[in-house]
């Protein structure tokens, strides 16, 4: 697509799935990709005595994918200052240089998709079509954000002044950057973040999830291989409560990229807030609490179809999941019974086949919290449709059953519920405003999706709903980079979007140049 700035830029192609040749060769290459894996900090000058971590497949937990060593405290202490010695010199090469070292990651990362579609599925219990869209947006974030530095960095903007003056304005990189990762996107968000702060001139210190470890690790040295200097990216696997608290408490840090729980970005806040050092920058993209509005003049089978797809692709496991359908009461059974039709059709199991709609969940944490929230939604709520597990394909692994409860408000749920469990709240037709005021009420602002063929009601919605991302008539989930940026707002994050125009401008500084000519 071409961008606001109307340059020319190409999003990655990723896989026919109607060519046989095409999915067998992919096949091929994910099988001959099994691992094991191992991962350790790379941290030029240190030799990390952490413990050693066993990492094992979410689809089945007898089976080992690898291990990784976690960053000791010595590790992350010479991460930190080989950080601040290599940032300057960094930020000092031309923009060009730095984007042309991501685009080339962005081509060794497409080459060697096998491995990375393999890591996914095997590490985070990534099905394969998300696997592939995985690698698909990771490459487009480093095109992306190589296209913006060129345009924004490139050379400094001329400003008017008085004759005999001339006024110029740079940007430049802050500093140090902190980049955290969350397990639901392990490649799309982790590259995201650190191909940005590259890009704009920052040393960069990755912490990746901890259920994502090697995934993390295979990413920072493909971006070494493509050409960024080891002391400029560094990578630190461990704990967020050690490694990425012992991070954001230090005062050399100049700015955060943080995706993850709203719990987590207020923690960071407090942390770099607490320090007696120079004001770092945030950005925090968290979670949401997200609806999807239906009116009758919508059309059930299109609203049941975008509503699994939202609620129930990837596990559910995604930010922008939806977590409610509001369902005008006029048509609110028939929704209702083919939601359950169509949640009978899923097949719940092994994520590297491509016959499984909805794979495993991250742990036996995130599987917890979903089983108290069913126990509870069991007791008090009415159930719509559960699909039925296969004990041979699931029993083996962190495994949750799709679900969908009609609730009768939004005050039932007050929290996040990170997984494929839908709720459902009829509204009558005079409620409209109601319904908008109750999602707002909710304090996230994350996506929303609306499906209506009555052009005042879609205005209306996308006009009062606080939400980053609006979708209408269609899924609300899988923004493309560069052409839904994407990020929400309030307790769903901070902006700028990533994959949007002004996403590298938060992570620079900038200068002005008086000369008196
Ligand atoms: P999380 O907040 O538990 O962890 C995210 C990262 O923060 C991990 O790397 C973790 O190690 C680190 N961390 C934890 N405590 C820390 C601390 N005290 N200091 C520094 N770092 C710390 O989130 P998660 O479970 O990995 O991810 C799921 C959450 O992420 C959901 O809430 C989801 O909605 C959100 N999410 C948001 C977006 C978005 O773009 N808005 C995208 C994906 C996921
Ligand atoms: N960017 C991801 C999506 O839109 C989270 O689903």
């Amino acid at each position: 697509p071409v961008n606001l700035y109307g340059e020319l830029r190409k999003n990655s192609m990723g896989v026919n799935f109607s060519n046989d040749n095409e999915l067998k060769a992919l096949a091929e290459a994910v099988q001959a990709k099994s691992g094991p894996w191992t991962a350790e900090p790379l941290v030029p000058g240190a030799k990390s005595t952490g413990a050693t971590v066993a990492v094992t497949n979410p689809a089945d937990r007898r089976q080992s994918v690898g291990s990784y060593v976690a960053a000791d405290s010595a590790t992350v202490e010479k991460a930190l200052a080989n950080a601040v010695a290599a940032q300057h010199n960094w930020d000092r090469l031309p923009a060009a240089s730095r984007a042309a070292i991501l685009e080339h990651a962005a081509e060794l990362l497409e080459a060697r998709r096998g491995e990375f579609i393999a890591l996914c599925v095997r590490e985070a219990g990534k099905s394969l079509p998300d696997s592939i869209a995985e690698i698909r947006e990771a490459a487009d974030f480093l095109r992306y954000y190589a296209t913006m530095a060129r345009r924004l960095f490139g050379h400094p903007e001329q400003l008017p002044g008085p004759t005999g003056e001339s006024n110029q304005l740079f940007l430049n990189g802050r500093g140090v950057f902190v980049c955290i990762s969350p397990w639901n996107f392990p490649l799309a968000i982790f590259l995201g973040q650190v191909s940005a702060a590259l890009a704009a001139g920052n040393a960069v210190i990755a912490k990746p999830a901890e259920q994502t470890s090697l995934i993390g690790y295979a990413a920072v040295k493909l971006l070494h291989e493509a050409g960024v200097p080891a002391e400029v990216l560094q990578y630190l696997p461990g704990d967020g409560a050690t490694v990425g608290a012992a991070l954001t408490k230090d005062p050399r840090v100049a700015g955060v990229a943080f995706t993850g729980s709203t719990e987590t970005a207020w923690a960071i806040n407090r942390a770099l807030a607490a320090r007696n050092a120079p004001i770092a920058a945030l950005i925090a993209e968290t979670g949401g609490q997200n609806a999807m509005i239906a009116d009758s003049s919508a059309l059930p089978e299109q609203i049941v179809k975008d509503v699994v797809a939202s609620a129930f692709q990837s596990a559910g496991q995604r930010c922008s999941a939806a977590r409610v359908l509001f369902v005008q009461e006029d048509i609110a059974d028939k929704v209702c019974e083919m939601l359950a039709g169509a949640m009978a059709e899923l097949k719940v199991g092994d994520p590297g086949q491509l016959s499984t709609d909805v794979g495993p969940v991250i742990d036996e944490d995130a599987k917890k919290i979903l089983v108290d929230h069913a126990a509870r939604m069991d007791k008090e709520a009415k159930k719509i449709g559960e699909v039925t597990l296969d004990a041979a394909n699931t029993g083996n692994g962190t495994f949750f059953a799709p679900r969908a409860y009609e609730i009768p408000g939004l005050s039932t749920l007050t929290r996040e519920i990170f997984g494929p469990v839908l709720h459902v709240i009829r509204w009558k037709a005079d409620e409209l405003p109601k319904v908008v005021e109750a999602i707002n009420a909710t304090g996230y602002g994350l996506t929303l999706g609306i499906h209506s063929r009555i052009n005042d009601t879609v205005d209306y919605i996308q006009s009062h709903a606080r939400v980053g991302n609006c979708y209408v008539n269609r899924n609300q989930i899988g923004a493309v980079v560069g052409v839904q940026p994407f990020g929400g707002e309030a307790l769903s994050g901070t902006g700028p979007k990533a994959g949007g125009p002004h996403y590298l401008l938060r992570f620079a500084g900038e200068r002005t140049l008086t000369i008196n000519t």
